[in-house]
């Protein structure tokens, strides 16, 4: 049984990868500072793993509590790490934030963990923001990094170089980078998924808010894009699959024996979904009729955006399973179950 630290654990992606890892058998700390998160997804978790999860409330920006924290617990042996602001638009309104929350605290648990000097298998969050507007597509790891469109993207991709640099220099690391493409959907217990604050950004968040009567309409951002209906393709991929995608990382981690070992994976499905498909898919497997319309394009998009997987496939022996009526469905009855726990 290996010791999994894993920081910002009851956010979206985190709480389902607590259950994930709970589930095969890993002894699991969080670390959390309730930033953008809230105790009743450690309630959900327990409630699924029928078991308390060790939780500690932390901010990683201070280090002093970072290093105590690390100390405390020198027999970890993998780390994920979550822990980041993740709004695209609030980046560019508030850079300096995303650039203390993001790297600071990355180089805060770096640091800590190096004074350690045992071995650590380190997987990091990262997005398949780094991409930009792709050259070619699917999109492969090979593709070349652009200048990052928002402070957000560049936090991901400073934090790579960061890790990249990190492991050529010292034997204790070993790191792997997982970009993610869209994740959607959420436990199917309904009991963990995602808690957008304000006004959802994302796709999927605004069909379940205005399906549910939150919002009054959804707007699909353009519908003038060189694809075949029209609207923006994206490569969807269920939360749950993402979640296993960072346990076979690390345990294809804790496996190996070379040191100074850093690469990048694509996390996705390698399939494109358009925006109306979407909500067709949300429309034929929840019978709820959408109010939607058409809109201008949001700056910023790219028409096309999907995986080739084949390298997590092969090299980490993952693959997605879940179809994206799963996700939509679970995602509908976790509104649902927002609105009636009042979180
Ligand atoms: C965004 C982030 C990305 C992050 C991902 C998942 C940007 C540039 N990228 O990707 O870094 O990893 O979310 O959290 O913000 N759409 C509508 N109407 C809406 C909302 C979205 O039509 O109300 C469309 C968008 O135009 C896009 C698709 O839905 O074509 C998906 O949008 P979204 O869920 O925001 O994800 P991305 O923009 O792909």
């Amino acid at each position: 049984m290996s010791k999994i630290l894993v920081t910002g654990g009851l956010g979206y992606i985190g709480s389902h990868t607590v259950v994930e890892l709970h589930k095969s058998g890993h002894d699991i700390v969080i670390i959390d500072d309730l930033s953008n998160s809230s105790l009743k997804i450690l309630d959900g978790i327990n409630e699924i793993i029928n078991f308390n999860i060790n939780f500690i409330e932390l901010d990683l920006k201070n280090f002093k509590q970072t290093k105590s924290f690390i100390k405390e617990n020198i027999d970890i042996d993998g780390v994920i790490h979550f822990a980041a602001s993740k709004a695209v638009g609030e980046s560019v309104e508030d850079p300096l934030k995303y650039y203390t929350n993001n790297i600071s605290s990355l180089l805060n648990l770096l640091n800590a963990l190096k004074s350690l000097e045992r071995k650590i298998n380190f997987i990091f969050s990262s997005s398949a923001t780094v991409y930009g507007k792709p050259e070619i597509l699917p999109i492969t790891e090979n593709e070349s990094i652009k200048v990052a469109e928002s402070p957000y993207g560049n936090t991901k991709q400073i934090g790579e170089e960061i890790l990249f640099d990190l492991v050529k220099s010292s034997p204790y690391f070993n790191v792997i980078s997982l970009r993610y493409f869209n994740p959607i959907g959420a436990h199917n217990s309904a009991l963990i998924g995602e808690l957008p604050i304000g006004v959802p950004q994302n796709l999927v968040p605004f069909i379940t808010q205005t399906a549910i009567g939150k919002r009054e309409i959804l707007t699909i951002f353009g519908n003038d894009y060189d694809t075949h209906d029209g609207t923006c393709l994206r490569d969807y991929i269920h939360v749950v699959d993402l979640a296993n995608a960072h346990l076979k990382a690390l345990s294809f981690l804790i496996k190996k024996k070379e040191n100074n070992y850093f690469d990048t994976f694509n996390i996705g499905t390698g399939k494109a979904s358009s925006v109306l498909e979407l909500i067709k898919g949300f429309e034929e497997s929840t019978g709820i009729n959408l109010n939607y319309k058409i809109g201008d394009r949001r700056i910023g998009d790219v028409d096309q955006c999907f995986a080739e997987v084949s390298k997590a496939n092969n090299v980490l022996n993952w693959k997605s399973n879940l179809t994206i009526e799963d996700a939509l469905v679970s995602a509908w009855n976790w509104e649902k179950n927002i609105n009636n726990e009042k979180f």
